[in-house]
């Protein structure tokens, strides 16, 4: 019996009917406990769920719902190292990455070679083909090899290494390369080629590129030694691109891409916030991990996540969700998500390669506060769409400016509560709002929401935050059972991205492709 025909599924259908109904308001109203009944904290993060349009009814039959989906059995056979990435034949070990002494030893040789770089860097020791130590280093990767590191660096701007500036390009598109290539210098640039595969068109052109540049200056392959590093688990590929194996950095084919922050794949971060910082992050990943493995499910943070999404998804019909993080920092946030939560819920076929009957991921969008309020936040309010929204502040800031961190969390407050509650005709007639304009300025309200409070934006508390999202992510797979760990659903593109090129470069033979395709190449030509 599938999941959605189990008698969990057709009671979570029936409760749903009733609860549809209700409004926050109400819910709200009815339970004084409200937000005691539905907060959980660990080690320092407090997750408010009350404002999702439950009720305890519906919070005990989304639980039973995870115990008919065996989310414990999956989290084991994950744990035990099972093949359970079956179409891809790997395992899925990410949380090996982040288990301190407990990490197997080629995870923990490869940690102590990143500290080793990092050190050599920062300490000035590491020298370019002129001598010259390192200011800028330029991580070309794209997807996991990118999102990740990019996203954790901005977000820990404020533990930033002084003299050493660290940079991104991810797109193939020349635009991204170009200018930053033009203010930067040779004799003290460092690349760090990120890619697990190393075939991956856009990174390698990019490292063609920036590695043309740098022979163009220094005028001796030698140099490439001294100012290329690969991430990858190709040695043939990298010897080929010409970095010697004392610059390569393993990562292992049960690292997925979008969970890989914490292998290798996060040496540009190390280097730019220290390698201190970085084992923070790991260290705040291990607690939550711990907290995945070991707490009871009405407890569980990850957990408690994926149920909400599930039912906002399957049950409310909500076909987005947006993440609002009340932090500048963490404004890539959202992007990292949508790799994350996209690439691998984004499925419509179950385990046993059957149709999955209900939606799967939403679409994942979403941008930093308080910017997003005076742009899209319209349509949150007024627009008559569902989008469940997870709101993200700090209870310290960042950057402690004087008058602005309070700013920041007073509008969080007011938008989740705008949200939910909304504006009624009383209301606005209360505060003198004309008959005529009522029906423009009436708030329905009824949004659902989550806040997540982080005590700060410190390196332990990104790991924590990040390996929540993480598991809830595999939650949710395991609820749809799909395989949230492969990505078939990139490779079409790929393909024929490979059979345009040539005919952009000059060969004429179309005719395989329809007439549209056809058009625009002739245009294009
Ligand atoms: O094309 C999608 C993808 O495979 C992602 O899953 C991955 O994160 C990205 O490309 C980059 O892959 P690689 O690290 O092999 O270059």
């Amino acid at each position: 019996m599938n999941l959605v025909e189990s008698p969990a599924w057709q009671a979570l259908s029936s409760h749903a009917s009733t609860l549809r109904q209700r409004h926050l308001r109400t819910l709200f109203a009815d339970d004084a406990e409200r937000f005691a009944r539905f907060s959980r904290q660990h080690d320092g993060l407090l997750l408010d769920f009350s404002k999702q349009r439950i009720d305890a009814e519906t919070h005990r039959l989304l639980l039973d719902l995870a115990t008919r989906a065996d989310v414990d059995g999956w989290k084991q056979k994950m744990l035990a190292g099972t093949t359970i990435n079956h179409t891809e034949n790997r395992a899925v070990r990410h949380i090996a990455l982040r288990a301190g002494p407990l990490a197997p030893a080629e995870v923990r040789c490869v940690l102590e070679r990143m500290q080793a770089c990092c050190e050599s860097i920062h300490s000035g020791s590491w020298r370019g083909y002129a001598g010259e130590h390192i200011t800028d280093v330029v991580n070309i990767g794209i997807g996991g090899s990118d999102l990740g590191p990019r996203m954790a660096t901005r977000a820990l701007a404020a533990q930033q290494q002084p003299d050493l500036r660290v940079h991104f390009v991810a797109n193939v598109d020349g635009a991204d390369i170009a200018p930053l290539l033009a203010r930067l210098n040779p004799r003290s640039t460092l690349f760090i080629v990120a890619s697990k595969t190393f075939t991956t068109q856009e990174t390698l052109t990019n490292a063609a590129t920036a590695r043309n540049w740098l022979l163009a200056a220094a005028g001796d392959e030698a140099a490439v030694a001294r100012h290329f590093i690969a991430i990858s688990s190709d040695r043939q590929r990298t010897r080929q691109f010409g970095i010697t194996d004392d610059n390569v950095f393993e990562i292992w084919d049960w690292v997925g891409g979008r969970f890989s922050l914490w292998s290798a794949i996060g040496l540009s971060l190390a280097l730019a916030v220290g390698w201190r910082q970085f084992e923070q992050l790991l260290a705040g990943a291990r607690s939550m991990d711990a907290h995945f493995i070991n707490a009871p499910a009405a407890d569980n943070l990850p957990l408690t996540l994926a149920l909400l999404s599930l039912w906002n998804t399957d049950f409310l019909g909500a076909g987005s969700a947006a993440v609002l993080p009340y932090s500048h920092s963490l404004q890539l946030l959202p992007a990292w998500l949508q790799q994350l939560e996209m690439e691998s819920n984004g499925k419509r076929t179950d385990r046993a390669g059957q149709p999955i009957p209900v939606p799967t991921s939403p679409i994942i969008w979403g941008d930093a506060g308080t910017s997003g309020q005076h742009s899209f936040y319209q349509l949150l309010h007024q627009g008559g769409q569902l989008v469940p929204c997870d709101f993200i502040a700090l209870r310290e800031a960042d950057f402690p400016l004087p008058g602005h961190h309070q700013p920041l969390l007073a509008n969080c407050l007011a938008q989740s509560a705008a949200l939910a509650f909304g504006q009624d005709a009383d209301e606005l007639r209360a505060a003198g709002v004309a008959e005529s304009l009522l029906p423009y300025k009436l708030f329905p309200g009824n949004q659902p929401s989550s806040t997540l409070l982080l005590p700060a934006l410190n390196a332990y508390n990104l790991g924590q935050l990040l390996a929540l999202y993480e598991h809830k992510v595999f939650c949710l797979g395991v609820l749809w059972n799909l395989n949230a760990f492969d990505q078939w659903g990139v490779e079409l593109g790929k393909q024929l991205a490979g059979r345009l090129a040539p005919l952009l470069a000059g060969d004429t033979d179309d005719s395989a492709f329809d007439s549209s395709t056809r058009g625009l190449l002739a245009a294009l030509r």
